[in-house]
């Protein structure tokens, strides 16, 4: 997979030697920070999905996860099977779950339950909050009917917001992170992976390590997670200052 994306941050990310953000991280001893991809689906509950569980996270550690999130459409069915994987291989695994509430897809972790029926955003949202739970909006402005938009600016109680969406395109993109700057919401990265060239596109960097789902809310909380984005064989964080100038291409 080649990734044309003219929005990067090198010189920043340079320490004296000239090498990279992660190939810093490749020498490091003790690696606390981590790379996840937040919102993924998994084909058994998903069916809009050409992912096996087993093949996300060959492909996500090969591509340099930390580790991965199974998020399915309106459904946490593969929680239990996911959790006894991720312990069988010793990679991380969190299960949460895109919504669909009436306004726009909300993805959620650390949460036990969840409406069976479509309910509006903002009863999502408490229901999320009286369990503990952290909640992002999915894509915001991307051009399918299924983000919060400006109900961003109206819902109380999100977390966070999805600022770099594997399906979406840049522009929209852009104006979620703008969104999240303006709201002072956790901007996050993350695939939206349906097929296998899409695992690990953009991911949210964890500025500690973090395997299990307390450990997960506590540092998402934290507000040091950043949206990260794959390169050259390892990831760069984004400051979402610089425009996006064109689509990104998978080759
Ligand atoms: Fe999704």
């Amino acid at each position: 997979m080649t990734i044309n994306m003219p929005f990067y941050y090198k010189k920043q990310l340079e320490n004296k030697t000239g090498e990279c953000y992660h190939k810093q991280q490749k020498y490091t001893k003790r690696r606390v920070k981590m790379f996840i991809d937040l919102h993924m689906h998994e084909s058994t509950y998903s069916k809009d999905s050409f992912l096996k569980l087993e093949d996300m996270v060959a492909i996500g550690r090969k591509r340099g996860l930390d580790a991965i999130c199974i998020t399915d459409h309106d459904d946490m069915g593969l929680k239990k099977a996911a959790e006894e994987y991720a312990k069988e291989v010793g990679f991380p695994i969190f299960v949460g779950i895109e919504y669909f509430s009436l306004q726009g897809d909300i993805v959620a972790f650390g949460i036990e339950e969840y409406p069976k029926k479509r309910v509006s955003a903002q009863a999502f949202i408490d229901l999320v909050k009286s369990q503990g739970g952290i909640c992002f909006a999915a894509h915001p402005f991307r051009n399918n009917n299924r983000g919060l938009e400006e109900n961003l600016k109206i819902v109380k109680g999100l977390d966070g917001v999805e600022v770099l969406n594997g399906s979406t395109m840049p522009e929209a993109n852009q104006k979620a992170a703008d969104y999240a700057k303006e709201l002072g919401l956790v901007a996050v990265g993350a695939s939206d992976c349906h097929i296998p060239e899409k695992i690990g596109f953009f991911a949210t960097y964890f500025p500690k390590k973090v395997t299990t789902m307390e450990e997960f809310i506590k540092v998402f909380k934290s507000g040091g997670c950043r949206p990260a984005y794959y390169q050259d064989g390892g990831y760069m964080i984004w400051d979402m200052k610089t425009k996006i100038h064109k689509p990104y291409k998978i080759a």
